[in-house]
C-alpha cells in the first residue's frame, strides 16, 4: 500500500510514523519540516490525565465553549482518546514538564474547568513536540520531501488517487492524507507561519470534497503586533493570572464574563475588540508583572524572550496586545475516522473540520485533535473502509475558475484583514467578494504555486461569512451582533459542477 501525507506538523508526522508500520509512505512538506503551527504552539496540549479529571468533563468544557456547533461524537472521540494520545507522545520522546514529585505539570487555560494543559519547556511545547516528531521521522522509512507544494489532487472515477506537485510531478497513492495545517497566513496579522495559507481546504474542495464552516476563523485575543507581524502571547499567561486592562487601566473582562480573562477565547477576543474600539486604540494592555520575575522567565521563556526582542518586558509592566488570526475551526469535512467525502482522501489536524471545536475552539485542544484524528485516519486507511457519508443539511455550491487568483498574497492578506477579519459586516464582505470576482477575470500574474489555493480558501471564508447572518463563536458580524437560532447549524460547501 502507498500513502501520501501532505504536511509536517503533528498530524502529518504522526500519521506518517504510524503509516510507515504497514505501508510505503511519502511525506510532502511545503516548507522546511519545522515551518508549522505545531512548532509555534506555546500553551500546550489539553487532555484529561489528572486524577480528578475525566474525558467526559473535558468534553463538557469543549462543548460549552463551542457555541452550539460541536459535534458530540467528534468531541467524545477527541477527549476519550486524549490520554492515549499523550501516552503516545511521551513514547515518541516528548518531554512534558513535570512537578517536583514527577507528576505531569498541568496548566489552566480559558474555558477549561480544571487544570489539564500539558506543556513542555514552559511555553515551548510546540518546539518540543515538533523536534521529537522530526527525530522519530528521521529514524523510520518514510520518503520525506520538503519544499514541495501540492497544486492539485488527482481524482479518477470519483476516487482520490494521488497528487500533482508544483514541479508537475505526479505521485500516485492508495490513500492521500491532508494535514496541511491552518489558514492564518491568509491574514496580514497572524500568529501562523507564512506558509499556512489553507491549501488543503482548496485542494479538497476542488477534488469534490465537502468543506464545512469555513467562516469560523479564531482570532487569538493576545498577540503582540508589529507592522506586519503578530507574536503570540500565550493564553497560559492568563491561566497564571495575567489580567487585561483598558486605556483607563481598568480590568474590563470582569464585567463581561464570570470567568473574566479565562472566558472562552471568542468572548475575550470580542471584548478586546470592543474595548479597543471604545478607547479608539489599536491595543489593550496585558499585565502579569505582579508575579515573580524569575518565575515568569522560567515558566514562559519563549514569550519572555520573544516579547523582549520586540521591546517589551513582561516582568517589568503591562504590554500591549491585540487579537490576531490564529486558528481555523472550519475545514475539510471529515467523520471521526478522518475520512472526507471523497474516497481515498483523508484529512486531519487544523485543515479538517471534525466538528470537535464547533464555532470556537478551546485553548490547547488543537494539538490534541491533530494527534487523535491523525491516528484515527491511519487506522481507517489500514482498514480501507469507504468515504465519509456526506453530512446532512443544506449544501451550498460555488463555482471556481481554476485560474482565478489574487494578484499577490499581500493583496489577498490586506483584503482578508480589512474586510473578512475579526469583525465583519455585509458591505465589507460583499466588497471582498467583488475583489475576488475582479481577480478571477484578470489573467494570472502570480508565481507562488499556492496562491490559487490560498485565494480559493479565502473566498470560501468570505462567502460563508456573508451567508451567516448572525454572530456565533469566532464569527462576529457587526450588522448581526446576536446569535440567531435559525443559524444553529453548519454551513456546507461543495464545488458546483459545470
Ligand atoms: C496559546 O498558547 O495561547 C495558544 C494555544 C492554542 O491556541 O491552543
Amino acid at each position: 500500500m502507498r500513502i501520501l501525507v501532505i504536511g509536517s506538523g503533528l498530524a502529518g508526522i504522526n500519521a506518517a510514523l504510524l503509516a510507515s508500520e504497514f505501508a510505503d509512505v511519502t511525506l510532502l512538506s511545503k516548507g522546511p519540516l519545522e515551518q508549522t503551527n505545531t512548532q509555534r504552539a506555546q500553551g500546550g496540549i489539553a487532555a484529561a490525565v489528572a486524577a480528578l479529571d475525566d474525558p467526559r468533563r473535558h468534553a463538557e468544557d469543549t462543548i460549552r465553549a463551542g457555541a452550539g456547533l460541536c459535534d458530540p461524537d467528534a468531541v467524545h472521540a477527541l477527549t476519550g482518546d486524549g490520554p492515549e494520545a499523550i501516552e503516545r507522545l511521551l513514547q515518541l520522546g516528548v518531554e512534558f514538564d513535570r512537578k517536583a514529585d514527577g507528576a505531569l505539570a498541568l496548566a489552566t487555560e480559558g474555558a477549561h474547568t480544571i487544570p489539564r494543559v500539558l506543556h513542555a519547556g514552559g511555553d515551548r511545547t510546540g518546539v518540543h513536540i515538533q523536534s521529537a516528531l522530526v527525530a522519530r521521522l528521521a529514524e523510520c522509512d518514510v520518503d520525506v520531501r520538503t519544499h514541495v507544494t501540492v497544486s492539485e489532487l488527482i481524482v479518477e472515477a470519483g476516487r482520490c488517487v494521488g497528487v500533482v506537485t508544483d514541479g508537475r510531478e505526479t505521485l500516485l497513492a492508495d490513500a492521500v492524507l491532508l494535514a496541511t495545517g491552518g489558514a492564518g497566513a491568509l491574514y496580514r496579522t497572524t500568529t501562523n507561519p507564512a506558509n499556512a495559507t489553507g491549501d488543503g481546504i482548496a485542494l479538497a474542495f476542488r477534488a469534490g470534497a465537502v468543506v464545512r464552516d469555513p467562516e469560523f476563523v479564531q482570532f487569538h485575543p493576545t498577540a503582540l503586533l508589529g507592522a506586519n507581524s503578530a507574536f503570540l502571547i500565550s493564553e497560559a499567561l492568563r491561566g497564571e493570572g495575567a489580567v487585561l486592562r483598558n486605556a483607563a487601566g481598568e480590568r474590563f473582562m470582569i464585567q463581561v464574563h464570570p470567568d473574566a480573562e479565562l472566558a472562552p477565547r471568542s468572548v475575550v477576543a470580542r471584548a478586546i475588540t470592543e474595548t479597543m474600539h471604545r478607547d479608539d486604540a489599536d491595543h489593550v494592555m496585558l499585565d502579569i508583572s505582579h508575579l515573580d520575575a524569575d518565575f515568569l522567565r522560567e515558566r514562559f521563556p519563549g514569550v519572555y524572550r520573544g516579547a523582549l526582542n520586540r521591546g517589551h518586558d513582561i516582568t517589568a509592566g503591562p504590554i500591549s496586545v491585540a487579537p490576531a488570526a490564529h486558528y481555523h475551526m472550519g475545514g475539510v469535512y471529515t467523520d471521526v475516522a478522518g475520512r472526507t467525502t471523497v474516497p481515498g482522501l483523508y484529512a486531519a489536524g487544523e485543515c479538517a473540520s471534525t466538528g470537535a471545536h464547533g464555532a470556537n475552539r478551546v485553548a490547547s485542544n488543537s494539538l490534541l485533535e491533530a494527534a487523535v484524528f491523525s491516528s484515527r485516519a491511519i487506522d481507517a486507511i489500514r482498514r480501507e473502509p469507504g468515504p465519509a457519508r456526506a453530512p446532512s443539511g443544506e449544501m451550498r455550491t460555488l463555482h471556481w475558475r481554476l485560474e482565478g487568483c489574487a494578484p499577490s498574497l499581500e493583496r489577498l492578506q490586506a483584503t482578508m484583514n480589512d474586510l473578512v477579519g475579526i469583525t465583519r459586516n455585509e458591505a465589507g464582505l460583499q466588497n471582498a467578494l467583488d475583489r475576488f470576482s475582479e481577480w478571477s477575470a484578470e489573467p494570472p500574474t502570480q508565481v507562488d504555486p499556492s496562491l490559487p489555493l490560498a485565494t480559493l480558501t479565502a473566498r470560501l471564508i468570505a462567502e460563508a461569512a456573508l451567508q451567516r447572518t448572525e454572530s456565533r463563536g469566532g464569527h462576529l458580524r457587526l450588522d448581526h451582533p446576536g446569535e440567531d437560532p435559525t443559524w444553529h447549524r453548519h454551513s456546507l460547501w461543495q464545488l458546483a459542477r459545470e
